[in-house]
């Protein structure tokens, strides 16, 4: 069965009440950079204590060095997973997978923020998103990164063509995509191959977030892959 990860795009004392709301519900909870520079490594450890699975999202992207830096320094916090962008190239890529040894690193393709669009403003070859994702997640897999981050789209496959850990976000139960372009159902996520579908604003700006958390996990549970 697919895991739900909700996506902590708050403040720190809304994300505990949500790591709180939510002790029943068998989730993990993703911490990016708005909740990460308010919180800073204690929301890691409020999490962790909570006995829950942390997602730092930070996306990286930048030279060698540095990049094998902030994955030993999550290593060192106890973060689960750990994003890198796969555009950051082959030896940025080769260095976190050299200084991550329990931490999962999981690599962003393209941003589900994008479409097509995006390829021209990058004056790219490839002929579509997917091919592009495709692309860059077959690499992901020859360098030893654990996942990828695409849309629901790319997922099947990704799936196929890697094997490797897949992450979905863009995943909506109603109608606004808001800012996200390459959108899914949650059924759609997990019936194509993700393992792991991200959720934040439909859950953390919802009247009732356990309600959406549950309703949510029932119907990725009773898919059957594709
Ligand atoms: O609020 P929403 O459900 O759109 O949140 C999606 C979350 O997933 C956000 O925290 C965003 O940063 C993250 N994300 C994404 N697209 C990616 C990688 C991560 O939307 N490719």
């Amino acid at each position: 069965m697919a895991k739900l990860c909700v996506a902590l795009d708050v403040d720190p004392e809304k994300a505990l009440y949500f790591v709180d709301l939510l002790s029943s519900e068998p989730v993990v909870f993703k911490v990016g950079p708005v909740l990460f520079l308010r919180g800073g490594p204690g929301i890691i450890n409020g999490i962790k204590e909570a006995g829950r699975e942390v997602f730092l999202d930070l996306k990286l992207h930048d030279i060698p060095n540095t990049v094998g830096g902030a994955v030993s320094v999550a290593e060192d916090m106890g973060v689960d997973y750990l994003t890198i962008h796969t555009l950051v190239g082959h030896e940025a890529m080769e260095e976190a997978v050299r200084r991550a040894t329990r931490v999962k690193l999981i690599g962003v393709t393209l941003l589900t923020s994008h479409d097509e669009g995006y390829l021209s403003y990058l004056r790219s070859g490839f002929k579509s998103i997917r091919e592009m994702v495709l692309h860059l997640a077959k690499t992901a897999k020859e360098i030893g990164l654990k996942g990828v981050v695409c849309s629901a789209g790319e997922v099947y496959e990704v799936k196929k063509a890697t094997g490797l850990f897949t992450v979905v976000p863009g995943v909506r139960v109603s109608a606004h995509p808001g800012d996200q372009r390459r959108v899914s159902t949650p059924e759609e996520a997990a019936e194509l191959g993700a393992d792991m579908i991200v959720m934040g604003r439909e859950i953390y700006s919802s009247r009732d977030p356990l309600k959406v958390v549950r309703y949510v996990l029932k119907s990725i549970g009773s898919k059957r892959r594709l």
